[in-house]
């Protein structure tokens, strides 16, 4: 588990030419509905020119986990989409990518710790396939430690407590790609990222 890292700002050739394409080829039930999380196969991206190419600079196209659209609704409260940690089965960091109305200032990903140490009960479980997983934590005893605006593509720890915060009228749609092995661990090392590993 990686301890001292929430994210950094990455360079990712094409973000912003991906997102547009990524837009348009959306069926408008991905976000009409009020789920949060859309796996997308990746037959979807063969028609977006440079798309595996630029995620291919941070690992193999081969040992992708998912690519999932995250939709962070309008004043979405913390009740829907909780102060969490993603799934512990999957690699900790994920890659994302600006969507849809991701220049917006008032909408950002948020980091917590607990303010004090928390008992077992006080940290409940998802309803998801997973549900002993992922991890959801109670609001009133977290602190924000950080924070980033997805203003531009990110690698993120997924196993620190997070949320995206959105108190706008608008949607906002992020890409978030996930591989099998820790390729994004290792690119942050050999591009002179340091934190400590447990
Ligand atoms: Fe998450």
């Amino acid at each position: 588990m990686i301890t001292n890292f929430t994210y950094c700002h990455v360079d990712v050739p094409g973000y912003q030419q991906f997102a547009k394409e990524i837009y348009k080829r959306l069926p408008k039930s991905f976000y009409e509905s009020r789920h949060g999380f859309w796996m997308l196969p990746q037959i979807f991206f063969q028609g977006i020119p440079g798309f595996r190419a630029a995620i291919e600079k941070f690992g193999l196209w081969e040992n992708l986990e998912q690519i999932a659209l995250i939709v962070n609704h309008p004043n979405r409260t913390l009740e829907e989409f909780p102060i969490h940690t993603d799934l512990a089965n999957l690699a900790p960091l994920a890659l994302n990518l600006p969507v849809y109305n991701c220049d917006d200032e008032n909408i950002y990903t948020g980091f917590y710790q607990p303010i004090r140490e928390l008992n077992k009960s006080e940290v409940t479980h998802g309803s998801t396939t997973d549900a002993k997983l992922y991890a959801v934590y109670p609001e009133h005893l977290m602190k924000e430690v950080d924070r980033y605006y997805l203003i531009k593509p990110v690698i993120m720890n997924t196993l620190h407590p997070h949320t995206v915060i959105n108190p706008t009228k608008r949607l906002r749609l992020g890409l978030t790609v996930r591989w099998v092995d820790d390729c994004l661990e290792k690119w942050l090392k050999t591009n002179g990222f340091k934190f400590d590993k447990v």
